[in-house]
């Protein structure tokens, strides 16, 4: 062979090669698939044949070794009994003292909680599901409601039983698989971590190659368990080790504040000495029936938090400062820095937050900087060594225009009445940058998700002008896309099918996806369960009708002033209505399911007024809802029940519901309704 051509297939392979890495790399590191798993099966097996043909290239990097590949979807997909969720984080004490004062409102409960305090294990997790005694199968956490029938993996690890004495009839083990620090050291050439290297091993399609892998497991929680008998917690880390399960030694209990902060600088100073990574505490109530009145919201169980530990830090030096615009128009400066390692992450940009921090820290290009890296999110710059500052450096001049070219402006915040410390470019879709990020928020995981449409694929589609607003999704030049590299038939008829599944959307996905500032997950839903319909939701575009809206909006619990006056912004807005409008053409919105048919209030609704007794506001609403009850926010004929709490009820509502001849309940008759 000439050597040209060596020198071109080695190129050759090295860039598919590099692809193939940083693909893997966005699934595992940033949870974000960026092409469908067949297209990864493809450059992959293309890569395996290059290899086999010339062999000198497995010299150079052998595709053989590269085991953390993604999820085959080969994996059967079963869906969890419960669902996996992940978890809110906490990063210092105020953030814990907020959740403690949360828990204690929500269950209206003035003593101190008690606490189980367990390590978090940087590994994967995964459930296994035991019936009569024997292990039936294994799954991965997949997407929290689905997940991958790994059972063949899981069953090479050691640390799990296969069989279980005295054991509930149904019982679901949570935990986490991981590889020890010093067995790492024996593969690390194959992979970037020890968490990738559980991740791939526990995917891998053979079983055999999974058993070379010294995987170990911690447990730690529960799925189904029928029947269920146990009470807290704690109890239950305890049985879980008799059954034979390991269950980590530095688990305990805390109860207040001053016992958080002790128990985490005491595991944060072990941390380095054990053989795990551990990322941090994970602290949750101990008591399953208070466990099990705070619930869930759309992500996290409001009962369990992860108190994350501060960070790995690093120096480098700032070659620019640049700025990004957000989805909401949000200016953020980032730091441009020379690329250094950071916890075994190469790191090339830090956050400046925003114009105060700059100023504050008087951050300038040139200067040497500690950056912090602290879990996923966006390592930033804490602090300029001025000592190492050359004499020349100027100030950093915050501009005052948006990338689009459009004035900027800090808002002001309606509840403090402060000024906002980060500027916002003063137009939405009219400006190019917002425009970008919307659509990648659209497309994103708790959206539309739509498979094989990720943030590169939008800039791609974006720079070549396919698409430039949200309908443009739905209307795709397929043909034009078939011949773009990287991509080809299969791929393309992989996305359309993946467009296509992603136009039936639930409402309040819907709400959340068309981003309009202060209305996340959360308020999307309370908002879904107002409008019910597209339809009603759809006369927000008429003025006279969205006042009208707004005004009912108002009584919602959740929607305050800031998110009112947000969603008259947002549609006030003409381009933005046109743009709204014209995606729901491309279409087919769900209704919100009608509620728990078999609920003692199914079909009816509620409406609470003053501070209960037992329980908070919330804990109230959220049993009403279980029991299949609309809440609503005015007192009207619709309303079946007003339940009035002792504390501060308010008059004109039930001299309302009087006249109007609606049900008044107090706290207790309400109790008794429901049998509690
Ligand atoms: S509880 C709903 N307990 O952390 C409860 N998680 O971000 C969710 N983890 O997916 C999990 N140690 O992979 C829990 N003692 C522990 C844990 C733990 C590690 C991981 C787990 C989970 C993630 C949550």
């Amino acid at each position: 062979m000439k050597n040209k051509d060596k020198i071109q297939i080695e190129a050759e392979y090295k860039r598919k090669f590099k692809k193939l890495l940083d693909l893997n790399k966005a699934y595992f590191e940033r949870d974000n698939p960026e092409v469908s798993d067949l297209d990864f099966d493809n450059l992959k097996n293309e890569l395996v044949k290059l290899s086999n043909k010339y062999k000198f290239l497995k010299k150079i990097q052998n595709i053989d070794n590269l085991v953390g590949h993604k999820p085959s979807s080969k994996f059967a997909k079963i869906k969890h009994f419960k669902p996996m969720l992940s978890l809110s984080n906490a990063f210092e004490k105020n953030d814990m003292v907020d959740f403690k004062k949360k828990i204690n409102n929500f269950l209206n409960h003035k003593e101190e909680i008690q606490l189980s305090s367990e390590p978090k294990i940087d590994g994967i997790s995964s459930t296994i599901r035991y019936e009569n005694g024997i292990l039936i199968y294994g799954l991965s956490r997949g997407d929290g409601t689905f997940g991958e029938d790994i059972t063949e993996n899981l069953i090479t690890i050691k640390d799990i039983p296969k069989k279980l004495n005295d054991a509930p009839k149904i019982l679901e083990v949570r935990g986490e698989v991981y590889i020890g620090k010093k067995d790492f050291e024996k593969i690390k050439d194959k992979f970037a971590n020890p968490r990738n290297a559980a991740g791939g091993s526990l995917r891998q399609k053979n079983s055999r190659e999974t058993a070379k892998i010294p995987l170990r497991f911690f447990a730690y929680g529960s799925g189904e368990i029928k029947p269920n008998t146990f009470e807290n917690q704690s109890d239950f880390l305890k049985k879980l080790e008799r059954w034979g399960f390991p269950v980590n030694s530095l688990c305990t209990t805390v109860n207040t504040i001053d016992e958080i902060e002790k128990n985490h600088s005491k595991l944060e100073s072990l941390r380095s000495d054990l053989d795990y990574d551990v990322d941090g505490v994970v602290y949750k109530v101990n008591s399953f029936k208070f466990q099990e009145r705070l619930g869930s919201t759309s992500n996290s169980p409001r009962w369990a938090i992860a108190y994350k530990f501060s960070s790995v830090k690093a120096t480098s030096k700032i070659r620019k400062i640049i700025i990004q615009v957000g989805r909401t128009g949000a200016i953020t400066p980032v730091a441009k820095i020379d690329p250094v390692t950071v916890g075994g992450v190469v790191v090339s940009n830090a956050t400046l937050h925003n114009e105060d921090e700059i100023n504050r820290k008087d951050v300038r290009v040139g200067d040497i900087i500690t950056i912090q890296r602290a879990g996923d999110v966006i390592p930033q710059v804490l602090s300029v060594d001025k000592s190492k500052r050359d004499k020349s450096s100027k100030k950093f001049i915050f501009p005052d225009k948006c990338l689009c070219g459009s004035l900027t402006k800090k808002e002001i915040n309606i509840s403090t009445k402060k000024k906002d410390a980060v500027s916002r470019c003063t137009k939405g879709y009219e400006c190019d940058f917002i425009a970008k990020e919307k659509l990648k928020h659209i497309v994103s995981k708790d959206a539309f998700e739509i498979e094989g449409l990720g943030k590169k694929v939008i800039d791609n589609f974006w720079e070549l002008k396919l698409i430039k607003t949200p309908a443009d999704i739905f209307s795709l030049d397929y043909k034009k896309i078939e011949k773009l590299e990287g991509w080809g038939k299969l791929s393309v008829r992989n996305l359309q099918n993946a467009i296509n599944k992603s136009k039936n959307i639930v409402l309040d996905k819907f709400i959340y996806s068309i981003g309009i500032r202060h209305i996340g997950q959360e308020n999307a839903k309370i908002l879904s369960n107002f409008f019910k319909k597209p339809k009603k939701f759809s006369e927000l575009f008429n003025q006279k009708k969205r006042n009208e809206i707004l005004k009912n909006l108002e009584d919602l619990d959740g929607i305050g002033d800031t998110q009112i006056k947000s969603i008259n912004d947002f549609f006030s807005n003409k381009t933005n209505s046109q743009i709204t409008q014209s995606l729901m053409l491309s279409l087919n919105i769900k209704d919100i399911p009608k509620v728990n048919k078999t609920g003692k209030l199914s079909n009816k609704s509620v409406m609470f007024t003053g501070g209960f007794e037992k329980m908070s506001r919330s804990e109230a609403k959220a049993l009403a809802e279980e029991n299949g009850a609309k809440i609503l926010g005015t007192v009207s004929k619709k309303l079946d029940y007003l339940v009035i709490g002792n504390s501060k009820p308010t008059r004109k509502k039930i001299e309302k519901a009087k006249e109007l001849k609606v049900n008044i309940m107090t706290e207790k008759n309400w109790y008794n309704l429901l049998n509690r």
